[in-house]
């Protein structure tokens, strides 16, 4: 049941006739798999090979994950995975849990990152009633299941206009969730509520930044975003409007617009 060593990836490579400019590394957030990611695959036409790993038991019905797992282990997972690629350098972007592993990923082997991109993310740690929060959803998915965990986040997940007027958008995430391993939300909801906090990393981040939120996320509301914005030296901050806690799917064209111009930047 143990999962560990290289996750599974799903890739997207530049078309022939267009130069290379790079890895792009996309780390999905809870409790979604790598295919959250599908809309950012068109960005290989822009020059990028898009990689987006499966994080431990996310998109995997067969291969569980123990309960203790860290954030940290994702982070290390996926640094085996960018040197096993021979992967020097990656823009690494995160969404929201993924912008968790980020910064882990950052704090540990900052040379490997080249640019990040921080979505919908935080830097603090749980507070008390968080943690308070996920033992409740642990226990929940222990008796419910992923239908459980589905449930109780797809309200908050997607904006009020994404839950109004597409959706197909809400029964995306729903499959996307229905995917996992039933261990993986459990695992990931321990590694969460141990996370460090990284508002003391983020004075010293040294790469160019872009931080995305939508405006009407809930769950990681824009001002924390905008906070996180004025702490990274240079960031840059883009507010996708109309969209929530997953502006990337909510609203592809807008999210791969902002992307694509600070890609075009470095
Ligand atoms: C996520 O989208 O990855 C989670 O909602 C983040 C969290 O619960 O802290």
């Amino acid at each position: 049941m143990a999962s560990s060593g290289r996750p599974r990836v799903l890739e997207a490579r530049p078309p022939a006739h267009v130069t290379p400019r790079g890895t792009l590394l996309l780390i999905h957030a809870f409790p979604a798999n790598a295919r959250l990611w599908e809309p950012q695959f068109a960005l290989a036409d822009e020059g990028w090979h898009v990689v987006a790993p499966h994080l431990r038991g996310f998109g995997d019905l067969d291969e569980g994950t123990p309960p203790d797992t860290r954030i940290d282990d994702y982070a290390a997972d996926i640094e085996g995975l960018l040197r096993d690629l021979d992967v020097r350098q990656a823009v690494v972007g995160g969404l929201s849990m993924g912008g968790y592993t980020a910064f882990a990923l950052y704090r540990r082997a900052p040379s490997l990152v080249r640019a990040l991109i921080l979505a919908d993310t935080r830097a603090e740690a749980d507070p008390p009633e968080a943690r308070q929060n996920r033992l409740r959803l642990i226990e929940a998915a222990r008796t419910g299941g992923v239908a459980a965990v589905a449930d109780e986040m797809v309200p908050r997940l997607l904006g009020a206009t994404t839950h109004a007027r597409r959706p197909e958008v809400v029964a995306r995430v729903r499959e996307l969730i229905a995917e996992s391993h039933p261990d993986a939300p459990i695992a990931a909801l321990h590694a969460m509520m141990t996370r460090r906090e990284a508002t003391s990393l983020l004075g010293s981040v040294s790469v160019p930044t872009l931080v995305v939120v939508g405006d009407e996320d809930v769950l990681t509301p824009p001002a924390l975003s905008e906070a996180m914005a004025r702490g990274i030296p240079g960031a840059e901050l883009v507010v996708v409007p109309g969209a929530g806690h997953y502006p990337n799917l909510e609203d592809p064209a807008a999210f791969n617009a902002a992307v694509a111009a600070f890609l075009g930047r470095l």
